[in-house]
């Protein structure tokens, strides 16, 4: 399928590097592409950054037919810009699509979408430490129509922001609360999809969780509420002793590109890994024993970022001293450092564009 191209008149003036926060800023163009069941995906094109004109009956405003993704691309060393791991992104919205019934995507084609917007918004990708080019690629369903039923029409967009350090605290340990009350996902429902549903969903724990000065919370799984899930942004590792825990992918957590490249990474250095059940019960009975060494959450936006406090049924439990720990800071840097070009890539998980 052809790309047709319609460059901006004007160009926007680019943000401080040093200040742009997380997903306030858009480049200059965007991809959109259409779907209906009888021409398939069509209508592929570049265009300048701006408003969707949309149906108020489609689908995505009232029954969340919504997915998406999130990666980067990076500023190398060398001036060059390379992406991390991207097949894995469009493997998993094709998950989530398959789960919504929305309609997939052919990988290649949207690779090479991505390139190509890329290209036109080159200069978009920051360089500054720590800043990159935010990449969401998103897909909804576009059925002017009220009823229930299969989706027929869809659109899937991508839209680029230059983003700095998602949490405001950067690198310093973040204080996420345990949630007891709310559940984000069930096994058979749609917690291992990336859908905007289960955000949604989401939201209320989170709200009461910044009132009370907490980043993020970590949910518990749904049914039993016992075991550790994942936190609203990232998923979750915990050293204990010498071992290294994260919860495993039972089907209501999002199996993150960023866990799996940790994973990949710790066992690659001799790290004992377990992706086991890990109850609420162990975690706080490792906080009191004091073998709880460090925690820390992992995603394409929060990167590795460690956490310094846990609060759980009223208690809080202060992790690593509140401090960034040697295993984090190593995981960290050693993972960015393939991200950003900066250190040879051994496992060829990063792709030049
Ligand atoms: N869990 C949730 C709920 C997320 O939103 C994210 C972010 O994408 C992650 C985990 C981490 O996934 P990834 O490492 O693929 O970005
Ligand atoms: C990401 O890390 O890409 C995410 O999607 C997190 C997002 C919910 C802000």
């Amino acid at each position: 399928m052809e790309i047709k191209i319609t460059r901006a008149e004007t160009l926007k003036q680019k943000p401080d590097q040093s200040s742009l926060g997380f997903g306030r800023y858009f480049t200059d163009h965007m991809f959109l592409m259409d779907y209906d069941p009888e021409q398939g995906w069509h209508d592929a094109r570049i265009v300048p950054y701006g408003p969707l004109t949309l149906s108020p009956a489609a689908a995505v405003f009232h029954y969340g037919a919504e997915i998406f993704e999130g990666m980067k691309a990076y500023r190398r060393p060398d001036g060059q810009i390379q992406l991390f791991r991207p097949m894995e992104n469009f493997k998993r919205l094709n998950n989530s699509a398959e789960r919504i019934t929305l309609p997939e995507v052919d990988p290649d084609f949207v690779l090479k979408a991505l390139k190509t917007l890329l290209d036109i918004d080159r200069d978009w990708v920051p360089s500054l430490p720590g800043t990159s080019l935010y990449i969401r690629p998103f897909l909804f369903g576009a059925d002017p129509f009220l009823g229930l039923h299969t989706l027929q029409k869809a659109i899937y967009c991508v839209i680029l922001s230059p983003v700095g350090s998602y949490y405001k605290e950067g690198l310093n340990p973040v204080k996420i609360m345990i949630e007891t009350d709310d559940v984000r996902a069930v096994r058979g429902g749609t917690g291992y999809a990336k859908c905007g549903g289960n955000y949604a969903a989401s939201n209320r724990a989170a709200h009461r969780a910044e009132l009370k000065g907490y980043s993020q919370v970590l949910w518990l799984d749904g049914v039993e509420r016992k075991y550790i899930e994942e936190v609203g942004a990232m998923n979750v590792m915990f050293q204990i002793g010498d071992t290294i825990v994260t919860p495993k992918l039972t089907g209501s957590v999002l199996p993150g590109i960023t866990r799996m490249s940790c994973v990949e990474l710790l066992k690659a250095h001799g790290y004992k890994v377990e992706e086991r059940l890990l109850s609420v019960e162990e975690l706080t009975e490792a906080m009191r024993q004091g073998t709880l060494k460090e925690a820390w959450g992992t995603g394409t936006a929060a990167v590795v970022s460690p956490i310094g406090e846990l609060a759980y049924a009223g208690e809080k439990y202060t992790v690593a001293g509140g401090k960034i720990g040697k295993l984090t800071q190593w995981l960290y840097d050693t993972l960015t450092a393939i991200q950003w070009g900066k250190a040879e890539d051994p496992y060829g998980w990063t792709m030049i564009v």
